[in-house]
C-alpha cells in the first residue's frame, strides 16, 4: 500500500496517536485536513506537519455534532480528491458501570461509534471514486480493549469492538473497490488520554511510546494489513487466551480487580 501523497482527513489529531499519524503521513507528503475541537492544537500539529514535508489545514469542531460529517466531508472536498480517511478522535471513562453517568455513556458512544459511521458514511463516495487509482485507505482506531473486554471499560469495549466490526463489515462490503478498510488496535500508549489512569504494566497497562507505536501502524498499513495489533506480548497472549478460553482470563483477572478498579477510577478524558 502506497502512503505517500495521500489527501484526506485525520479526526482527533491535535495531540497524541492522531497528532503522530498526522506526522507521518506529512512526512510522506500527505495534504491533511486535521480535525478536533481545539484550534491552538490543531495548530501545533499543522506546524509539526508543515517541518517534515506535508501539507496541513486545520478545522476545529467536535465531529459528534449533528452536521459535523457534512462540514468535513465539504470543506475536505474543496480541497480536490481524497484517498484517506483516519478516524482516530475517542475519548474514554472507565469505572464500574452503575457509576459511569449516562451523559459519559453517551459521549463515549456518539464520539468512538457513531461518529466514525457517520463520518465513513459521508465520504465514502469521494473515498471510492479516487480508490481506482492506487486505493483509497480508510483507518479506523479501535483499542486493544476490543479484543479483550476489560473490567471497568464496558462502555469503552462496546464501543471500541463496535467500530472494529463495523470496519470488519465495511471491508466486506467494499471488496473489489480498491477502499482498503483497515483497524488499529493500540495496546496502552503513552498520550493525555491515559494521563488520568494510574494502571501500569502490574496491572496490564505498561504504555508503549506514541512514535513507536504509530510507526507500527504505518508499517503495517504499507504492508497491506487490515488488522494491526500494537499491543505488549503480555496483552497479546491474553488476547489468545481470550479466543481459546474466555474464562481462563475471567480467572486470571479475578485476583487484580480490586486494585485494577483503583487505579482506573479517575481515568476519564471525556
Ligand atoms: N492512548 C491509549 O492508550 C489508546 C489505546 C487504545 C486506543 N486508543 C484510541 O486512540 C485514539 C486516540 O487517542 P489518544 O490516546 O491519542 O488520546 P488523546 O490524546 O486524548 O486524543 C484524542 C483526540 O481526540 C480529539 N477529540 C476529543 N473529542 C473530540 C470531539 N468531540 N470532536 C473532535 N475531536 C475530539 C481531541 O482533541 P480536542 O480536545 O481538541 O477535540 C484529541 O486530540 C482514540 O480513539 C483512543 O480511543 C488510545
Amino acid at each position: 500500500m502506497d502512503l505517500g501523497n495521500r489527501r484526506g482527513v485525520i479526526t482527533g489529531a491535535g495531540s497524541g496517536i492522531g497528532r503522530a499519524l498526522a506526522i507521518e503521513f506529512g512526512r510522506r507528503g500527505g495534504s491533511l485536513l486535521l480535525v478536533g475541537r481545539h484550534t491552538d492544537t490543531l495548530a501545533e500539529t499543522a506546524e509539526l506537519v508543515a517541518r517534515v514535508g506535508g501539507t496541513a489545514e486545520t478545522l476545529a469542531l467536535d465531529v459528534t455534532a449533528p452536521d459535523a460529517a457534512d462540514r468535513i466531508t465539504a470543506v475536505a472536498s474543496e480541497r480536490g480528491p481524497i484517498d484517506l480517511l483516519v478516524n482516530n478522535a475517542g475519548n474514554v471513562r472507565a469505572g464500574r458501570l452503575d457509576a459511569i453517568p449516562e451523559s459519559d455513556v453517551h459521549a463515549m458512544i456518539d464520539l468512538n461509534l457513531t461518529a466514525p459511521i457517520l463520518l465513513t458514511r459521508a465520504m465514502l463516495p469521494s473515498l471510492r471514486a479516487t480508490a481506482t487509482e492506487r486505493g483509497s485507505v480508510i483507518l479506523n482506531v479501535s483499542s486493544g480493549i476490543a479484543l479483550v473486554g476489560m473490567p471497568f471499560y464496558t462502555v469503552y469495549a462496546a464501543t471500541k469492538s463496535g467500530v472494529a466490526h463495523f470496519g470488519e463489515a465495511l471491508r466486506r462490503e467494499l471488496h473489489g473497490s480498491g477502499v482498503h478498510v483497515a483497524t488499529a488496535y493500540p495496546g496502552a500508549t503513552a498520550t493525555p488520554m491515559m494521563e488520568s489512569s494510574t494502571a501500569g504494566e502490574d496491572l496490564g497497562f505498561g504504555r508503549r511510546p506514541v512514535d513507536e507505536v504509530v510507526a507500527d501502524i504505518l508499517t503495517a498499513l504499507e504492508a497491506g494489513e487490515h488488522e494491526i495489533n500494537t499491543a505488549l506480548l503480555s496483552r497479546r497472549r491474553m488476547q489468545e487466551l481470550n479466543v481459546s478460553d474466555p474464562l481462563a482470563v475471567d480467572a486470571a483477572l479475578a485476583p487484580r480487580l480490586e486494585a485494577l478498579e483503583e487505579a482506573v477510577r479517575n481515568h476519564r478524558s471525556i
